[in-house]
């Protein structure tokens, strides 16, 4: 009964959050429709109420792709927020978000009307979310016209054009945001914490893993860099971003990569599958950073020391569990910080926290499906960071020397990929 209710209720929700201003007019008419329960309804009541004192901010979104619904999902949940421009260069993407999120009465306009979007003056701030390739066009495009901007990470593919980005941000005196999720993560957040207040001492290794889940398809892969490898660029990007955020942007002394191509579509299009990365820096810190693009398993964010999932490990491990000496052993192999003090563990999230011990063995549930899962709240803080800044309340935290760095250690991770050698920075 409860779940045949609830079903009616979730697409009235839904509705709800299509945009504030319906939100606006359904508190100003009590609700004409039939669209909330009771529950939600005080909540957004005493939203209003707040929303008096808020300045309007008005938004634009470039690329309305997959991530672009992440975002505008979001957007809905923040005070004062109104969507005015949707463009993307294929129509249907703009009317697939449209329809989706009822969204009829947002303007939508293909690429070749983003002058429309640009002479706005009544637009406030506008999400980059087109392919990485026209980011930093379409970046300082809009930060010339007076504009704020958050832009899906990278903001550029060379070292020239993120500067270009921050200098004309800086130039405009307009906020620039660029979308590295992680750090807007409760888990990695408290790690940074924890890191910089000494807990665990000097830092020795940081170990960080990224599992992809499912594996992107062939029109994404092909949207991304294709002379490199895109797996370094568009995905361990994110754990070197997090990498150069616990460092403060230290420059490390030297890196080496090696890859391999696993699965046959990934043969054909030629791009590695699964990389292995090692850094070193001068003030000591080892980092190792491995990625692959597909895990069948789930989306696996993490440090640990990879021979946990080797069967017979495993094995061995649930022999260990008998002795809680040899247990608590076996459990510093899973470390993402590891200090001459202590070490700090962020470990992949599961769907629920349930486990299940029989004298057969113990289970616990999947892990969460995709990015889109384990990042979910990390997405909504990072664009309430980014409306945040556009309202003068808080400052860019994704810094220009570091988004520097990381597309050094970028650019520094291809060159040894492609001469298959250390490189020094
Ligand atoms: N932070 C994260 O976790 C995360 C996750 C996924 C993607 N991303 C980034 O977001 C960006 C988009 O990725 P996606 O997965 O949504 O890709 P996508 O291919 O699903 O979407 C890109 C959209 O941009 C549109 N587009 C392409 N060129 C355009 C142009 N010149 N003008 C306007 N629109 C254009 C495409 O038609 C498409 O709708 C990439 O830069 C990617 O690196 C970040």
């Amino acid at each position: 009964m409860f779940a045949r209710n609830f079903k009616r209720i979730i697409p009235r929700v839904v509705n709800l959050s299509c945009g504030l201003e319906n939100v606006v007019k359904y508190g100003q008419k009590s609700f004409t429709r039939n669209i909330a329960p009771a529950s939600i309804r005080v909540v957004r009541y005493s939203q209003l109420r707040e929303l008096d004192e808020l300045k309007p901010v008005n938004i634009g979104v470039i690329g309305c792709g997959r991530i672009a619904q992440v975002h505008i999902k979001n957007l809905f949940n923040i005070r004062g927020v109104n969507l005015h421009w949707l463009v993307d260069n294929k129509t249907e993407n703009i009317e697939q978000i449209q329809r989706y999120f009822c969204l009829q009465h947002v303007n939508g306009y293909n690429v070749d009307r983003l002058d429309g979007l640009l002479d706005d003056p009544s637009l406030d701030g506008v999400l980059v979310l087109s392919s990485t390739s026209v980011h930093t066009e379409q970046c300082c495009q809009v930060l010339k016209k007076g504009k704020a901007v958050f832009v899906e990470k990278p903001a550029g593919e060379t070292i020239q054009d993120i500067s270009h980005c921050f200098e004309t941000a800086e130039k405009q005196k307009q906020v620039l945001v660029t979308g590295y999720n992680r750090r807007f993560d409760a888990s990695f957040q408290e790690l940074y914490s924890s890191f910089h207040n000494g807990s665990i001492g000097k830092p020795i290794f940081i170990k960080l893993t990224s599992r992809d889940c499912p594996r992107p398809s062939i029109e994404f892969l092909k949207s991304c860099d294709q002379e490199g490898c895109n797996l370094i660029s568009d995905m361990a990007i994110h754990d070197i971003d997090t990498l150069v955020w616990l460092t403060k942007a230290e420059q490390p002394e030297s890196v080496f990569v090696q890859t391999h191509i696993h699965h046959p579509d990934m043969v054909a299009g030629g791009w590695e599958d699964a990389v292995m990365m090692m850094l070193k820096y001068t003030s000591g810190i080892i980092a190792c950073i491995d990625v692959v693009r597909e895990s069948k398993y789930g989306y696996d964010i993490r440090v640990e020391d990879n021979t946990e999932f080797n069967q017979g490990v495993i094995q061995h491990i649930h022999s260990m569990r008998k002795s809680p000496f040899l247990y608590h052993r076996m459990q510093r192999f899973d470390w993402i910080v590891f200090g001459d003090q202590g070490q700090l563990t962020v470990g992949p999230c599961r769907t629920t926290s349930l486990r299940r011990d029989k004298a057969s063995g113990s289970t616990t549930s999947n892990l969460q499906y995709s990015f889109l899962d384990r990042f979910e709240k990390a997405y909504k803080n990072e664009l309430e960071h980014f409306i945040q800044c556009v309202r003068g309340k808080e400052k860019s935290s994704v810094k220009k020397d570091e988004s520097l760095m990381t597309w050094l250690i970028i650019e520094k991770a291809l060159e040894s990929w492609r001469n298959k050698n250390v490189v020094y920075f």
